[in-house]
């Protein structure tokens, strides 16, 4: 399908699920408060790869929490495509020395904003082109 539509109504701060698209695992979180906090501590020139890889942004976007989110009012949601930048091995959410997500294959470490932060994967996890199409419902694609 080009494009899919995911309801995550069911979603509370701190829930995840991972939906299918073209393919390949899609995540989205309801990021914590202080999962934002500590993704917004950090400064850009802590940043392995300091781009956003947010394909709804300028393919310069900066990888600032706010250009890795959903955006202004939705930045505690995240959408990501679940391949691992290094060798596409599927990583883990919850997990790594981050608290994001951490690539079991190699040992790549990825902050609560899907950037890569320690380990063989040369950039963050891409964002795809996605929307909110209402309060609830995800469009991606
Ligand atoms: Fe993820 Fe190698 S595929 S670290």
């Amino acid at each position: 399908l080009a494009t899919v539509e995911i309801d995550v109504s069911a979603l509370e701060p701190g829930m995840s699920l991972t939906a299918k698209w073209r393919g390949k695992p899609i995540f989205i979180r309801n990021r914590t408060e202080k999962e934002l906090e500590e993704a917004r501590a950090v400064q850009l020139s802590e940043l392995k790869d300091p781009i956003a890889r947010n394909e709804n942004l300028a393919p310069d976007a900066e990888a600032t929490d706010l250009d890795r989110s959903a955006g202004e009012g939705k930045e505690n949601w995240i959408v990501m495509v679940g391949s691992c930048t290094h060798l596409g091995c599927v990583p883990l959410g919850q997990a790594g020395d981050f608290n994001g997500w951490f690539c079991p294959c190699h040992g790549s470490h990825y902050d609560t904003a899907g950037r890569i932060r320690k380990g063989p994967a040369p950039t963050n996890l891409l964002v795809p082109t996605f929307e909110f199409i209402s309060d609830t419902t995800i469009r991606i694609g």
